[in-house]
This record gives C-alpha cells, structure tokens and sequence, in this order.
C-alpha cells in the first residue's frame, strides 16, 4: 500500500447509503455489536483503525430492536461510508447454544443481496468482530481474494493462534491449526477469512447457522467452497496481522455510587455520569 493511496482512494458517499463505484474493490466489513459497558471503547477503537484504510464500507449491525444514538454518532463521526442496522436475536435463539452475532450477520447478508445482486461491485465481505485488534495491512492482503482467502489469527484459546497450514511445496491450503477441531472441515476463526462478493452474491444459499462453534464452518460449507480454492494470504500464512483480543466485561458506572460522593452537584459529576449512561 502506498503511502499516498489514503487520500486518492477516499470515496465519496451519503451517510447511511450503499456506494456503487464500479472503479474500486470494496471491502464490506461486517461488524455485529451489541450494549454493553465496553462497547464504546471497542467501537472508537475499530472506528479509528478503519480511518486508515481506504476503499470499504462498514456494516455495523446491532442485536437490538432499537438502535443505539451513541453507535449513530459514532459511525456519523467516522467518515467511513456504512450502513447501521438492527438484527436482534430472535425470541427461539436467545440461549446460549444459539450464539451472538449470527442474527446481525444474517441481516447484513440480506442488505447485502438487496443492494449488490444484479451489480457488478467488486468487494470483499469480512466479518471485523469490534473486540479484535486489526494491523491495517490485513486489509490489502484480502482486498484481493477472489473465492476465500484465509490467513492466521493471533490470540487464539490454548494455541494462542488459529492458521491454514499452508503446503511449501503447493502454496496451497491442506487443513487447519486450531484448538478446537471438532466435526470442523474448515477450523477457522470468524476473523481468519474474507470471501469475494459477487462469489457470495452467486451462492444464493449461503447461510450462518445458529450453533457456537460452528458459524465459520457451516457458513463456508453454504458457501459451496473447497479446501484446494482458498487462498492463503499473509506470505503464506507466516505472518500474524489480526488478533482475537476480547476485552475483559466491566461495571457500567452507576448514579447511586456517585451519590456516595458529599457535595457532587456542583461538580464535574453529574455531567460525567449522565454522559455515560446515556451510551448504554
Ligand atoms: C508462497 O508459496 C509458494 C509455493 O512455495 C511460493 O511460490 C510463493 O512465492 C509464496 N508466496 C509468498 C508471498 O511467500
């Protein structure tokens, strides 16, 4: 990526619109969120590294019935074309088993097809979790995939890491480094692949499943791929430039631990304390 590409790359769009510029590679990042005390330090965290990447669209899809002002006013303050929209969990996939995040990434599926079907955008589709931290260059190593592209993920349970074990000899992807196995044909993380979109427009299956531990999985299955396709990126999966950081849950402040405090209401508390709430 060179260095003067930032500026010359930026493209220009209506807050809250698809874009359509047959000139670029897009890449559609679809980031599930949802209320939570941590949620505005991950999401300035994510919103600020997508500030440096040029040519993508930001998906931000909450699991709630009503959208959040302080994701709004985040995404306004951005300057990354996106689209922010709701995909609660359904009342039949609340439990645990069901999983977080596939409802939002459903519904990012269906705008997807409702804006690019019958176009001839070229993008990328990437799920960027907002709890994981991004090397910017990640983004240029899969602007260019043109099935499924596939590289490591930093930080990963008990192998500290989830790979593609890459063949020498091929270049090409034989099987999976991972903790978790499983019944798995495809053991990756949900931050380890990124899919070509007018090949996802083209497999009009193509679904997640409610199922933790299976979503990756199932949904490069659906997607009708095989292992001798993917395309190993980051030098042949040899560099880490993605990681599963997740931040620790914390306490929302609350008003009754600030009234403990003699003598706030002319002080800098209350202003403090309501702004807070307000972002939950
Ligand atoms: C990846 O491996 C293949 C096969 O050994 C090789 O031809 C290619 O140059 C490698 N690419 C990179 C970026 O290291």
């Amino acid at each position: 990526m060179n260095s003067s590409s930032n500026s010359q790359h930026r493209i220009s769009f209506i807050p809250g619109e698809p874009v359509h510029d047959p000139e670029r590679t897009l890449i559609f990042l679809i980031t599930p969120t949802y209320t939570r005390p941590t949620q505005a330090a991950d999401m300035t965290r994510l919103s600020q590294t997508l500030q440096l990447v040029p040519d993508i669209f930001w998906i931000v899809v909450e699991d709630a019935h009503n959208s959040s002002r302080s994701v709004e006013d985040l995404l306004r303050r951005t300057n990354v074309p996106y689209a922010h929209l709701l995909g609660p969990r359904p009342p039949t996939h609340l439990d645990k088993r069901s999983g977080r995040g596939v409802s939002n990434r459903l519904r990012a599926f269906e705008w997807l097809r409702e804006n690019y079907s019958n176009t001839t955008q070229k993008g990328v589709i990437y799920f960027a979790d907002d709890d994981n931290a991004y090397d910017v260059r990640i983004f240029e190593e899969m602007r260019s995939t043109r099935i499924v592209s596939m590289f490591p993920v930093g930080l990963i349970s008990t192998l500290g890491l989830s790979t593609p074990i890459v063949s020498r000899k091929s270049g090409k992807i034989i099987g999976f480094h991972d903790p978790f196995i499983g019944r798995r044909k495809f053991a990756v993380d949900m931050a380890g692949f990124a899919v070509n979109l007018q090949f996802f427009l083209s497999q009009k299956k193509a679904t997640m499943p409610y199922k933790v531990g299976y979503e990756e999985d199932y949904f490069l299955k659906s997607l009708g791929v095989q292992i001798w396709q993917l395309e190993p990126k980051a030098e042949n999966c040899t560099q880490v430039l993605v990681w599963h950081t997740k931040t620790k849950p914390a306490d929302q402040p609350k008003l009754s631990l600030m009234k403990k405090v003699t003598n706030y209401t002319e002080t800098n508390l209350p202003d403090l304390y309501n702004n807070q709430l307000e972002q939950s």
